[in-house]
């Protein structure tokens, strides 16, 4: 017998989906406290996309280069959100940037996982940034996405080493063995909590 009333998520995606995949995986266990509502894209082409259908995963594009300007492209994603049950939406992989306007509307309801230990680098290219600056010590972090990015409360971070002869992409598969458990890690505490 699986959980009733289970945390029902919207998962956001640009691409890959190897985040969403995780977190549909730890779906499937019968006793994991939350459901999979609807997966949005903002490009048409993302593979996840089709992983997604696949699974018989309700899914819906808003493809930001139909529409011109942020209002017009979230108030579509509103829209969207609306026509499905969802309590948070889980930014994975997402490469757009909310307005705060956007995330005000989903107060605590918003997560991202961001490949960095935050508060160290933000932003893009963490690994080949980490790797320069010497570090031996990379990792993730799930945390609540706020108005300035990669900046929300943080809700758990996992480490991994950073080895002699790394390469960004030897680093990221690392750091990406660990978002594949962080994510799902991280809506269980939240549904514990919500
Ligand atoms: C991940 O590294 C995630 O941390 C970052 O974007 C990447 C998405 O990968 N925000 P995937 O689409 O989940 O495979």
């Amino acid at each position: 017998m699986g959980l009733k009333n289970k945390l029902k998520l919207a998962i956001f995606i640009s691409g890959r989906g190897s985040n969403m995949l995780s977190i549909m995986d730890a779906c499937n266990e019968p006793n994991f406290p939350a459901e999979i509502s609807v997966v949005l894209s903002n490009n048409p082409e993302a593979a996840g996309i089709i992983s997604a259908s696949n699974a018989g995963i309700a899914s819906e594009i808003v493809n930001h280069k139909e529409h011109d300007s942020r209002e017009s492209f979230e108030s579509e994603i509103q829209r969207k959100l609306k026509k499905h049950d969802v309590d948070l939406i889980v930014l994975a992989g997402f490469m757009r940037i909310l307005t705060p306007e956007f995330i005000e509307q989903w107060p605590d309801k918003i997560i991202n996982i961001h490949p960095s230990l935050l508060p160290e680098y933000k932003g893009l290219n963490t690994h080949e940034r980490a790797i320069n600056d010497g570090k031996s010590e990379a990792g993730c972090t799930v945390h609540f996405a706020s108005a300035e990015l990669d900046s929300g409360e943080i809700i758990l971070q996992r480490k991994v080493p950073i080895k002699n002869g790394d390469t960004p992409q030897t680093l990221a598969a690392r750091v990406l063995e660990q978002e594949h458990v962080a994510y799902p890690l991280a809506i269980k505490l939240l549904a514990s909590s919500l």
